[in-house]
């Protein structure tokens, strides 16, 4: 039995990186990972390969609708869908496979099974009980069901995000539960490989809590490449007969009870905590009613010792807020200074156009009762995307009314998701729309419209 400083259970982005961490800070450390390979949801069944599947249908899309615009002619290619699914789970060997190398050079022991926690400064996995001084838990989530509706997931005709990432065909027509961001990543796909693809939303607008502006404009341009969506509808039962699957739902506007009919129904009405075996009730672990472990300011649950990180505690369920914790929450454990700006966690969606946002939105905003600016600035103004057929789309900088620090960012257009990170680094500093609009930004770049969107806070940006 060996007696390390740190055990974490669970190798995805939070589990892996507070391990590498906690080795680099010099602590001997174990990470339990009851899964074949390390990485967890997001490097085998979730980000990775569906940015993956992305990028492949992406090139369809590209190949079939402005190839011949740019002169270059002949038939656009035809999709071998067994060979794409191979590419993506080729991806994801040279990923995890990355995180294991990454483990053996920090001398990060690979305790492989399942853990279970049988008290405080103990982890059992198998029929070994492992000593250590702290536990981290980093179980992350799983899928959760359409909340109070009759659902069957079978991951053939009814799936999640799992098995939407290997069915065994492209269906002919798909229902997507749930207009939130695997809904709409995911339908994105097999709308570009050809399926037609319908979105049941329960709210009135896709992405909840998103900028309205982008809101409307995404469910615009994804309805242009073929999305139908169906909001304002909740899903009470989802049928499978036949190999195929009927979706009953109840439009709010006039509570008519409805139905559609699909080969595959992809239930991405989010997902829970994942906790399960690791024996937190018989520890006294405190959670949420929503079952995520409470944890202090120094990610430390209601037991001494054990902490706990990533989408098993409160706050988005994102890789990155995942990573951020792990890492602060081993320096919190090495007797350092761990800290996470909850206020500055960029979102994105890897949709075509991508999108991305930072801070608060307008919506907010107002209900804060704060005095703020908008500077928006149109893609169309932008000399690059025009030419590389991204022209749709705009960046959205939210900015104090008196002091001009910003307060958010919102943008919809060609790397989206590389973009906002020159805000949030801006943030970061407590910096101004000013400070943006006086850096130097590469022409021709689409971050020019950044620094476009920040001028228009002030005097006005150049190109509209
Ligand atoms: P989500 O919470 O983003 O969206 C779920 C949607 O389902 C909501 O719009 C909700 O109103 C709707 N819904 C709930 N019940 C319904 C019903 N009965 N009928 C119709 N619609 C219903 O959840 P999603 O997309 O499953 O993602 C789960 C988590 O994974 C999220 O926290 C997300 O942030 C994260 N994720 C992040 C990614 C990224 O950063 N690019 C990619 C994939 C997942």
């Amino acid at each position: 039995m060996a007696q390390y400083d740190v055990i974490v259970i669970g190798a995805g982005p939070g589990g892996y990186v507070a391990a590498i961490r906690c080795a680099q800070l010099g602590l001997k450390t174990a990470c339990v990972e009851g899964r074949e390979t390390l990485g967890g949801t997001c490097l085998n069944v979730g980000c990775i390969p569906s940015k993956a599947l992305l990028h492949a249908s992406h090139q369809l899309h590209e190949a079939e609708h402005n190839f011949a615009a740019m002169g270059l002619k002949g038939k656009a290619p035809t999709v071998d869908w067994k060979q794409m699914l191979s590419y993506k789970d080729d991806v994801i060997g040279q990923n995890t496979k990355g995180i294991e190398f990454l483990f053996k050079k920090n001398k990060i022991d690979w305790i492989k099974g399942w853990a279970s926690i049988p008290e405080a400064g103990k982890v059992k996995v198998g029929d070994e009980t492992h000593d250590a001084k702290n536990i981290i838990i980093a179980s992350g989530s799983v899928p959760a069901s359409v909340p109070g509706a009759d659902v069957e997931i079978d991951e053939k005709v009814v799936v999640t995000s799992t098995g939407a990432l290997e069915l065994p065909k492209v269906p002919k027509k798909m229902i997507v539960i749930g207009a939130g961001v695997i809904g709409l990543e995911m339908g994105s796909v097999y709308a570009r490989l050809g399926a037609e693809v319908e979105v049941i939303e329960y709210l009135d607008a896709i992405t909840p809590g998103m900028d309205a502006e982008v809101q409307r404009s995404l469910q615009k341009l994804l309805s242009k490449q073929g999305l139908k969506f169906t909001l304002g509808a909740a899903v009470s039962k989802v049928e499978t007969k036949g190999g195929k699957a009927t979706v009953t739902y109840k439009l709010r506007k006039d509570d008519s009870e409805q139905s559609a009919e699909a080969d595959v129904v992809l239930v991405a009405t989010g997902r829970k905590p994942y906790t399960d075996g690791l024996g937190l009730d018989a520890l006294g672990i405190a959670t949420t009613d929503r079952g995520q472990i409470k944890t202090d300011g120094h990610w430390q649950t209601s037991v001494k010792g054990i902490y706990a990180i990533g989408d098993a505690i409160t706050g988005p369920m994102l890789a990155h807020k995942a990573e951020d914790e792990g890492m602060a929450c081993a320096e919190v454990i090495a007797g350092k200074h761990g800290h996470v700006n909850y206020g500055v966690i960029p979102g994105v969606i890897y949709t075509w156009p991508e999108v991305a946002s930072v801070g608060a939105t307008e919506q907010e905003l107002k209900n804060e009762g704060r005095a703020y600016k908008v500077g928006k600035f149109s893609f169309m103004g932008n000399g690059r995307a025009k030419a590389v057929f991204a022209g749709e789309g705009f960046v959205k900088i939210l900015a104090d009314k008196e002091t001009d620090r910003i307060l958010g960012c919102h943008i919809i257009g060609p790397s989206a998701g590389d973009l906002i990170h020159e805000v949030c680094v801006a943030m970061e500093y407590g910096g101004s729309a000013e400070d943006l609009a006086l850096t130097c930004h590469a022409h021709p770049t689409f971050s020019e419209a950044v620094r476009e969107a920040a001028l228009a806070c002030g005097d006005g940006p150049i190109h509209s």
